[in-house]
């Protein structure tokens, strides 16, 4: 692996792809325009997503719920529609789309680990980071031949060499969270480290991370490093054109539990049963809608799919 001279660690060159002024994130058709989350895009899947985190902020006598990475704020838009009660904040990168209802709040971030400026003291909130760590940069770390952990270096076509070798917290979290037998991965120190801002804002609610990730005995052994462009999976390029994202090591985030989505939704949601055949000839548009939601239900929740997502949850100041 030979370096040309504009290589440079992964981390730098992924936060300039995604958050610069060209990056992905900036462009205007948003991450809606490129790929599907249960957030938004599956059709009648935002408002379980939405009922399930009311009451998951209910459970906790939490008022105020945050969306933070909100993308084109589908998710807690839905949210206040379900409940106005709820003081509702919507925290992304770009301008406050025009669309969104008046009573949210928007809050501008610079993008990746970096917070908005009205990230401290937050009371009574349930902030919700939904596919934000999978696009938190961190460095790509690759082990030689001499097994000693090096920085993967990427030039601007893409390819890859590899660097100095890696040193202090960051090759700590490597000893510490990647077994032996993997060759390749994202060091997940940042979004430990990112993590831990999020919630040192939080002085009083609960913080949760839902994301796609894995745990220490199944790391995958070249890493998840990939790109996406118009629902595709393709070489990540660092010209704006594709998302770039890595899976999240959930088990080494500091938190109090994490389960996978399956369990979560069964557990803050009442079953979701098929209609009966019955309503269909006495209510047809009824009877469609429940198979409808139905399908959704089954999709958030399906093994091998969403179902797998991770939910790791954080109490702070109670
Ligand atoms: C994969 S998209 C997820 C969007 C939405 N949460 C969903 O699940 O559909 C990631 C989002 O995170 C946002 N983001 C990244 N870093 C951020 C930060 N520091 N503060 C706020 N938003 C951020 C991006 O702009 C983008 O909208």
């Amino acid at each position: 692996m030979a370096g040309s001279p504009d290589s440079v660690p992964w981390r730098g060159a992924w936060q300039v792809a995604l958050y610069g002024s060209q990056g992905f994130y900036r462009r205007p058709e948003g991450p809606a325009g490129h790929f599907t989350t249960s957030a938004v895009g599956i059709p009648h899947a935002t408002p379980i997503l939405s009922q399930a985190l009311i009451n998951l902020a209910d459970r906790h006598q939490l008022n105020t719920i945050v969306d933070f990475a909100a993308g084109g704020s589908g998710l807690i838009g839905t949210i206040a529609e379900l409940d106005p009660s709820k003081r509702c904040v919507a925290v992304d990168i770009t301008e406050r789309p025009p669309s969104l209802s008046a009573d949210i709040e928007w809050w501008r971030a610079g993008g990746g680990a970096v917070l908005p400026t009205e990230w401290a003291g937050l009371h009574g909130c349930l902030v919700i980071a939904h596919e934000w760590l999978d696009v938190v940069p961190c460095p790509v770390a690759q082990r030689d031949e001499r097994d000693t952990w090096r920085l993967v270096l990427v030039d601007s076509d893409g390819a890859e060499s590899l660097g100095a070798p890696v040193s202090g917290a960051d090759l700590d979290w490597l000893s510490k969270w990647v077994p032996d037998g993997v060759t390749r991965a994202e060091v997940g120190n940042a979004r430990d480290q990112a993590w831990n801002g999020l919630c040192a804002g939080i002085s009083d609610g609960l913080a949760v991370a839902i994301d796609y990730g894995h745990e220490y005995a199944e790391r995958p052994v070249n890493g998840t490093l990939i790109g996406f462009r118009q629902g595709r999976a393709v070489t990540p390029l660092l010209d704006g054109s594709t998302d770039i994202t890595a899976h999240v090591a959930v088990d080494s985030l500091a938190q109090d539990t994490r389960a996978k989505q399956r369990e979560i939704l069964a557990d803050l949601l009442p079953a979701m049963a098929l209609p009966s055949h019955a309503l269909a000839s006495t209510q047809p548009a009824a009877y469609l809608q429940g198979l409808a939601t139905h399908g959704a239900w089954t999709t958030l929740r399906a093994p091998g799919g969403l179902g797998e997502f991770w939910w790791v949850q954080r109490a702070l100041g109670r």
